[in-house]
């Protein structure tokens, strides 16, 4: 069967041969134009005067366009609160706003003219830092939102142990390696085909529809694949779309428009990035009694998706965590600098960093065995239902460790009975109200911790510390309990069309988008396990709103999970239908579609065979799908109901080394076991986990964005933002998948694996912190990124030198 084999990407050999086509290889028509944004120079600001008669005389400008140019009405491109014009001839809120759209017969050309502009501005003071933008109250949603459970300010007063303290941790660049890029052609009748690298064509339409006036249907988005995405084209690509839209709309000429690196880097929003201060209440071994939790974040000039993200980073300020009392509260502040966006893991990671603090926090303070400390923080292992007593077969979860070697209690009858153990039950329930039914970390750590050979390594690495005063070693360990679903809960649902050909070939569309994760491919294996035939005959095809409409962003790791149910779905009522007809045909039913076959009664056909009987006998074979995620409701003011369908789960440990005298660092070995439930494609899932990691590393350790007292943003090249290199991988890199499937009922029972992995990056800085713990007796309280100047100052504080 398809499903389950470590097939390669479907584009694998495109990509490194350099035929996979972007958007900038897309053949044009002669006439086509090109584009480029002028940019605002100051961080807020009103503009006193443009003069752009030099930019329109230069060479190969066609025209310019400015605000003025659209009678008041200035086409939006925020995917929330409308508040982000495409050109602004008034008030500028950032440096980087586009200004004014150049309109050139070529690439270069239509950036040369830009250089020309003289804008004047009349300056305002710019809120650049989350201490003025909190004096100012410059919020989003006119304050903070708060989530909590329990009486944390009690709990913590009443525990014998307490600790405080504050971490930053800086945004992120996306770095696809394709940059943002769109372009339009006209059509008759004032229709529009956009060409967007996007993970949300629908809401491109959309946005393009509202900029020209027209109805959705006259506008279709075409996106086969994206030179990654990460979170920084579900809104972003809008801009271009809308300025190639409205450009060929005013010259009736193809328009297209591709950011340069720097540009894009100053244009475009990043990952959040987060102030997190808390006050922890623990017992004498380390159990969290009582937790509270202030976590600022920089939203930037625009709103974007800024609230989702932040309610996210609420939402796993949990992570892996039993929490009885805990109060949390989020600040979206506004600020003059990018509109800082969607980025993998959607505010998860920058929760999960904050409690990972803490608990290592609690570890150093009380001398304990940090992956103990965890595990005594626990949310209680899933129960491992027992067959036979009201439990389908298919609910029985296959796990591979002991489930009889934690809990102390006995368990409803239809249920293991735990006893015996080290863990003692703490409890499901998480600070939303939402019970973990399915976590299974307890048996994933025990099983981690053998694997990497835990105690001895620390063993090892305290010899050597206690040997080598220069180069210090560390040992970090993070577990990840990642919620899978969009928290707006309408999102939740995909469509599909699949055709079959008379030839017994497949043409297969979805909603989700391609932008290096695998979904396609992971998508065509469903479809050709559904007819039992091989994943040749399926044909891949780009995602199209003129296909399949109303689609969500390929995003929140669900990809695969919805548009493979409504591939599957699809594929149903299309094998229905034949089957049906074979029975009328043959009178024979019980039909099984393997290995291009389908046999039923004493006949035994190829599925192509089938496919021309039918189509000889008037039986349509072509079908849309889809599919809507069950269970899930969320009140996201109250901060209560199910916002997640499950959880994904992975733990990693990490070994890096040191030097206490410049810095530097590397990491030396990373060790990780993560849950994709069944595995769809254990290949590209294991692709996503190496990727996952190594993003995650690179976002706190090396990935430094720097602005100036004036907002400009000094790092927007690789020049000086450093992502990690392939030399900057772990030496040894151990990555095993866990053998349980999903309990809940997803496509093939796998899980959703492109964003959870991410979060496994943290056990890299944990190391380093340990690694920093080494020099002295205080706590260093590493920041991140990690940077050598950072990791110097965490020794100095460890030293309890002034840094
Ligand atoms: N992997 C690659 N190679 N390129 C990407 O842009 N994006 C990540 C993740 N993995 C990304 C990636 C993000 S942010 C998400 S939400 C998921 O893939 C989206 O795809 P999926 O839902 O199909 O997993
Ligand atoms: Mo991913 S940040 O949900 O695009």
């Amino acid at each position: 069967m398809a499903v389950g084999s470590p097939l390669p990407h479907d584009a694998a050999k495109l990509h490194v041969t350099g035929q996979a086509r972007y958007i900038d290889d897309i053949p044009m028509p002669a006439n086509t134009l090109h584009l480029a944004f002028g940019l605002s120079s100051v961080a807020h600001g009103d503009i006193t005067a443009m003069e752009l008669d030099a930019v329109r005389a230069a060479e190969g400008v066609v025209a310019v366009m400015t605000a003025e140019d659209f009678d008041g009405e200035v086409p939006d491109c925020s995917p929330s609160l409308g508040d982000e014009p495409l050109l602004t001839s008034d008030v500028v809120h950032y440096v980087g706003q586009p200004v004014f759209l150049v309109i050139a017969t070529s690439h270069l050309a239509a950036r040369r003219a830009v250089r020309l502009a003289k804008i004047d501005y009349d300056e305002r003071p710019a809120i650049l830092d989350y201490d003025t933008a909190l004096r100012e109250k410059s919020h989003f949603e006119d304050g903070p939102r708060i989530y909590s459970c329990g009486d944390a300010a009690k709990a913590i007063a009443g525990a014998p142990h307490r600790i405080e303290g504050t971490i930053e941790m800086g945004g992120q660049e996306h770095f696809y390696l394709e940059g943002q890029a769109a372009a339009a052609l006209p059509q008759e009748g004032g229709d529009m085909i956009v060409y967007s690298s996007t993970q949300h064509p629908s809401e491109v339409q959309h946005k393009v529809a509202h900029a020209l006036h027209v109805p959705m249907h006259a506008v279709r988005v075409e996106t086969r694949r994206m030179g990654g995405g990460f979170g920084g084209k579900e809104s972003q690509g809008n801009w271009l779309a809308i300025a190639c839209a409205v450009a060929a709309r005013a010259t009736g000429r193809p328009c297209k428009m591709r950011y340069d690196r720097d540009d894009d880097m100053i244009v475009t929003g990043k990952r959040h990035d987060f102030r997190i201060s808390y006050t922890c209440g623990f017992d004498g071994e380390g159990r969290i009694l009582g937790i509270d939790f202030l976590q600022l974040t920089r939203a930037g000039w625009s709103m974007d998706l800024t609230l989702p993200v932040a309610d996210r980073a609420m939402l796993h300020a949990d992570n892996a965590y039993f929490l009885p009392n805990a109060r949390i509260e989020s600040h979206r502040l506004r600020l003059n600098t990018q509109s800082n966006t969607a980025y993998r893991g959607f505010g998860g990671p920058q929760g999960v960093l904050g409690i990972e603090r803490v608990i290592d926090h609690i570890a150093h303070t009380l001398g304990r065995d940090p992956a103990e400390v965890r595990r005594l923080n626990y949310y209680d292992e899933m129960v491992v239902p027992v067959a036979g007593e009201g439990v389908p077969e298919d609910h029985i979860v296959s796990v591979d460790y002991d489930p009889l070697s934690r809990g102390g209690e006995e368990h409803d009858t239809g249920h293991a009975r735990l006893s015996g153990g080290r863990h003692s039950p703490r409890g499901k329930l998480t600070p939303y109200g939402q019970e973990v039914e399915d976590f299974i970390l307890h048996g994933m750590t025990e099983r981690l911790l053998s694997q990497a050979d835990w105690s001895a390594r620390r063993r090892q690495v305290a010899e050597w510390n206690a040997r080598n005063p220069i180069l210090k070693k560390g040992l970090g360990i993070s577990p990840v309990k990642f919620g899978i679903s969009f928290t707006l809960t309408h999102l939740n649902q995909a469509g599909a069309l699949v055709h079959v050909y008379s030839d017994g070939s497949l043409h297969l569309n979805h909603g989700g988008t391609e932008m290096g994760q695998g979904l396609f491919q992971k998508v065509a294996q469903v479809a050709a396990s559904e007819f039992g035939i091989g994943i040749e005959r399926v044909k891949i095809t780009a995602t199209d709103t003129g296909k399949v409409p109303n689609t969500s962003a390929t995003a929140a790791s669900s990809g695969s999970d919805l548009n493979g149910m409504a591939v599957k779905n699809a594929c149903d009522r299309i094998r229905t239908r034949l089957e049906v007809f074979l029975l009328d045909w043959f009178g024979d039913s019980d039909v099984t579609w393997q290995d291009g076959r389908v046999r039923f009664g004493n006949h035994d056909m190829s599925f192509e065979e089938v496919v021309k009987l039918a189509y000889m006998n008037r039986v349509s074979l072509s079908a849309t799908g889809y599919y809507k995620t069950p269970k899930i409701e969320w009140d996201r003011i109250a901060g209560r109901g199910r916002p997640f369908f499950y959880f994904a789960h992975g733990i990693a440990i990490s070994e890096v080394v040191l030097d206490t005298l410049t810095g530097e660092n590397r990491i030396l070995r990373a060790d990780i076991l993560h849950d994709v439930g069944n595995s769809l494609n254990p290949a590209i899932d294991i692709g996503q986990i190496e990727g996952g990691y190594v993003q995650g590393a690179g976002w706190l350790t090396t990935e430094e964005l720097v602005w100036d007292a004036k907002g400009r943003l000094r790092t927007h090249a690789p020049s000086t933002y450093k992502i990690p290199a392939a030399s900057d991988a772990p030496d040894v890199f151990n990555i095993t998948l866990w053998d349980g499937q999903n309990r809940e009922e997803t496509i093939y029972r796998s899980k959703a694996v492109g964003e959870p992995p991410f979060m496994l990056g943290i056990s890299a800085f944990l190391a380093l912190s340990d690694a920093a713990a080494a020099c002295g007796p205080h706590y260093p309280a590493l920041n991140a990124p990690a940077t050598p100047e950072e990791c110097l100052a965490a020794i100095a504080r460890a030293r309890g030198e002034a840094a």
